[in-house]
């Protein structure tokens, strides 16, 4: 990542909750751009209070009208439900700059909403995930019909700022909403079942977490490091008549990988309505 796309922005983050928070701490700590270029926006005092004094960022309870004209890219990070408002505020404010970008990291919500909304607006449609907020998080960007390279740069940046990114056709993002956006809450789950099953041999628990914590890291890093399927590894460490198959036969015994998959098929169609509601 160079950044170099960033020196230049001005960025305004409407919606300063998690993600928010996680993508302006990105870019600071990255060094990619600084404090006096970047505002936010929030809806209640007690956040607006506790996020300027964190982030040293002027922090909004109504969109201002005055930076929206000095603002090069604004990153929409409220829930769905209140993206529209936010658009349309934006439109009436007959401010935005000419070529202003707008990235959107709703769920569910589509290009086709966000351009009707802003017509003639390069749109960038992101999917990144909370661990984000430790700048280990992954995104996928799409690009909308009036998103130049230099567009598409830019999201790169921000998001690279706190993680990994790809790019794919908007078709796929409620896919990817269901696997890494909420990903990392099936991930949390599964290391607690594990960790309740340490306990119950007799582990204590913190050292159950740090282990099973430890070994979903280096499990996933053998996957990417290797390049080999899950499969074979699964196969490598798994001894004729040893414990690691009898674990892994009381898993499937409990259809594991079906109500796994199910749920991310089941997660999708929930993620395609968000937008709607
Ligand atoms: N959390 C995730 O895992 C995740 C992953 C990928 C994508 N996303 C997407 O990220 C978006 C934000 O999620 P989040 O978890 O960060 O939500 P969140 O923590 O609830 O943050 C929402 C933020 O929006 C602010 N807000 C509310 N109404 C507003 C308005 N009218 N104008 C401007 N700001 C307003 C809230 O202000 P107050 O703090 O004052 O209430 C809060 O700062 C969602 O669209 C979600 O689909 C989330």
């Amino acid at each position: 990542m160079n950044g170099e796309n960033l020196k230049q922005q001005r960025i305004g983050v409407i919606g300063a909750g998690v993600m928010g928070c996680a993508l302006i701490k990105g870019m600071l700590a990255a060094g990619l751009l600084k404090q006096e270029n970047l505002w936010a926006v929030v809806a209640t005092a007690t956040s607006q209070k506790r996020i300027g004094d964190e982030l040293g960022i002027p922090v909004y309870r109504a969109l201002p009208h005055d930076e929206i004209a000095l603002t090069d890219t604004f990153l929409i990070c409220t829930k769905p439900y209140r993206v529209l408002g936010v658009l349309a505020e934006l439109k009436q404010s007959r401010a935005l700059k000419p070529g202003a970008l707008v990235v959107s990291i709703a769920a569910g919500t589509t290009i086709q909403q966000i351009e009707q909304a802003l017509p003639d607006v390069p749109v960038i449609r992101a999917m990144p995930n909370t661990p984000s907020l430790i700048r280990a998080g992954v995104t996928v960007l799409a690009a909308g019909s009036h998103a130049r390279d230099e567009h598409t740069a830019v999201a790169q940046d921000i998001f690279q700022s706190v993680g990994k990114v790809w790019q794919l056709d908007e078709r796929h993002l409620d896919a990817v909403t269901a696997v890494s956006g909420s990903g990392p809450a099936y991930i949390y789950l599964i290391l607690e079942a594990l960790a309740d099953g340490a306990v119950k041999v007799g582990l204590p628990r913190d050292i159950a977490f740090q282990l099973v914590s430890q070994t979903m890291l280096g499990a996933a890093m053998m996957v990417q490091d290797t390049g080999k399927h899950p499969a074979t590894l699964k196969d490598e460490v798994t001894t004729p008549a040893g414990c690691t198959i009898s674990a892994l036969l009381t898993m499937e015994d409990g259809r594991i990988r079906s109500t796994l998959a199910r749920a991310v098929e089941e997660a999708t169609r929930t993620a395609a309505g968000l937008g709607n509601k």
